[in-house]
């Protein structure tokens, strides 16, 4: 069968559950504004489904969901040139979730690492939207039928869930309705690791704040993290293959070449042989530089959070736009009956 084309569009998603981190800024935010305005219809979303696969407190749900559009606006996600919206205004993700819950298979769900790092020991406690929710971000992206899904490093496998979604639900019923959407990794920072413990990842939900750069936090809080992020002894190497079995020292390179704009490269033939005494001073200046404006542009649109709820309702009108023939379309292939 010949495959149909599909006008390039990027969709990706957020979860408001708590505050937004550094990895979200360089693996995500970043790169989001970096796609549009180019070749691609933008589409980004705060998934306030997927938090809710984890107990959130319902008040502290709305304002995250609120915190985590105000840092993509911060960021430069421009609503002229992006839709941006929450996802449960648009009900025609849980209808596509629900169909794609028919397609994925059990076989499939059972090897998601990231539910079974969620889950942990305790699976059986675990929600079945936990389980689930890749089958639901499949959705997400197939109900605007995007091509392109700009994420972090730790989402690779959920997209490529998304492609055999795709290609089972195309060949079952005989049609190339879906795209085989591509996953979009790159850049120095697309893993960006906790401060402490060079092998684990940055996030929202570590034991320590001192693991983590808080979108929100101060010039003073963000210098003193750096400074007391593990390293080793030895200085910086000459090449960054000199990097490899260092990872808090490559970590620190990745995140000062993905604020900088720069490749690790230009990072190492700047700073060869400093030690850490130099490095990271210039490090915490680069960070507040490039941070302090969106910390004091986010906390500006929180304090009208009226404001905020209009630009995603405007933002979740033209989703639907876009939404709406597509689950019809879809409904018609499955051959539901609308009357
Ligand atoms: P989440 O906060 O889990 O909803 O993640 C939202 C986006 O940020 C996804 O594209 C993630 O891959 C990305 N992300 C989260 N943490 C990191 C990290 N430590 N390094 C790079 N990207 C990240
Ligand atoms: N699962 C993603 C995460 O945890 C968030 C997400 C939900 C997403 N739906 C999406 C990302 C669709 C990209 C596209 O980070």
């Amino acid at each position: 069968m010949t495959q149909a084309t599909f006008t390039p569009r990027v969709f990706s998603g957020i979860k408001p559950s708590g505050g937004l981190q550094l990895g979200n800024y360089l693996g995500a935010i970043k790169r989001f504004v970096g796609m549009q305005g180019g070749d691609f219809e933008t589409i980004y979303c705060v998934v306030d489904m997927h938090a809710i696969t984890v107990w959130q407190d319902p008040a502290e749900l709305c304002n995250a969901t609120r915190e985590v559009a105000a840092g993509y606006l911060a960021s430069g996600i421009d609503p002229a040139q992006s839709i941006l919206f929450n996802q449960s205004q648009v009900s025609a993700h849980a209808e596509l979730g629900w169909i794609f819950n028919c397609v994925a298979r059990l076989g499939w769900m059972n090897r998601m690492t990231q539910f079974k790092d969620k889950a942990g020991k305790n699976a059986e406690k675990a929600s079945l939207g936990l389980y689930a929710y890749p089958a639901l971000m499949a959705a997400d992206i197939l109900l605007y039928h995007a091509t392109h899904v700009p994420v972090g490093e730790d989402q690779k496998q959920h997209v490529e869930l998304t492609r055999d979604i795709a290609n089972k639900f195309n060949h079952d019923y005989g049609t190339d309705f879906f795209p085989v959407t591509e996953p979009v990794i790159d850049g120095p920072a697309t893993r960006v690791m906790n401060l402490r413990d060079g092998t684990k990842k940055m996030s929202k939900s570590g034991e320590s704040d001192m693991e983590r750069i808080n979108m929100t936090d101060d010039a003073d809080t963000i210098a003193r993290k750096f400074k007391k992020a593990r390293t080793d002894p030895a200085p910086l190497p000459d090449t960054v293959a000199g990097l490899a079995d260092r990872p808090e020292a490559r970590n620190l390179v990745d995140i000062y070449a993905a604020l900088a704009d720069i490749t690790p490269a230009d990072v190492i033939a700047q700073y060869s042989g400093a030690g850490w005494g130099a490095f990271k001073p210039a490090l915490a200046d680069l960070a507040v530089e490039k941070l302090a404006p969106i910390s004091t542009e986010m906390a500006r649109l929180m304090a009208d959070p009226a404001e905020i709820d209009r630009t995603l309702a405007a933002g979740a009108e033209k989703a639907r736009t876009i939404a709406a023939p597509i689950l019809a379309k879809t409904y018609d292939i499955v051959g539901m009956l609308r009357s």
